[in-house]
């Protein structure tokens, strides 16, 4: 879905064609879009771009929205230090929060925000759901975590 996505592009110009890309898909779900996008996320890897990544995280989680939320509003939120995808929906239920939602599209948002350095948080808040992308700005620039065993083989997300 994301094919024209150029690593090198800034996140706030990825996550621009992001919106352009979903918003009709959104309104057709009766979704409206709650942008509020500050300054430019860094994340504390920079080799390879961690953008791909992050734009594929956030699809992910506007997907889910779109799938099993039934809400009428996304927000997404970013500053330099965090990203974050909140909707008034039913809120995640209990079950696949434990990781029992039988998909794989968390396990890969798990996987790449590994990759990347960014610490993953998925919620429910009292009002819907919440996806929180942290990233420690006190973490070196540079390469992953070589501990991390990461498969370079592209997930289904
Ligand atoms: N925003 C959300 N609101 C409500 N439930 C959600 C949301 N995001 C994820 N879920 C739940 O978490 C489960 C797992 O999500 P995921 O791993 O992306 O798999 P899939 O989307 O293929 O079902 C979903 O099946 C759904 O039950
Ligand atoms: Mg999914």
């Amino acid at each position: 879905m994301l094919v024209s996505v150029e690593t090198q592009d800034s996140l706030v110009t990825l996550l621009g064609m992001l919106r352009t890309r979903l918003e009709g898909l959104l309104a057709d779900n009766g979704i409206a879009f709650d942008w509020q996008i500050g300054e430019e996320p860094r994340a504390p890897f920079s080799r390879p771009s961690p953008n791909l990544h992050l734009a594929r995280i956030v699809q992910e989680a506007i997907t889910n929205v779109i799938k099993h939320a039934d809400a009428t509003t996304i927000t997404v939120a970013a500053n330099d230090h965090s990203i974050t995808i909140a909707d008034n929906g039913r809120g995640i239920s209990s079950a696949a929060l434990d990781g029992r939602g039988g998909g794989h599209g968390i396990t890969g948002i798990r996987r790449r925000s590994a990759r990347i350095g960014a610490e993953f948080g998925i919620g429910r808040t009292d009002t819907g759901t919440i996806v929180t992308l942290a990233f420690n700005m006190d973490a070196p620039a540079g390469s992953p975590d070589p501990a991390l065993s990461y498969s370079s083989a592209q997930g289904p997300c």
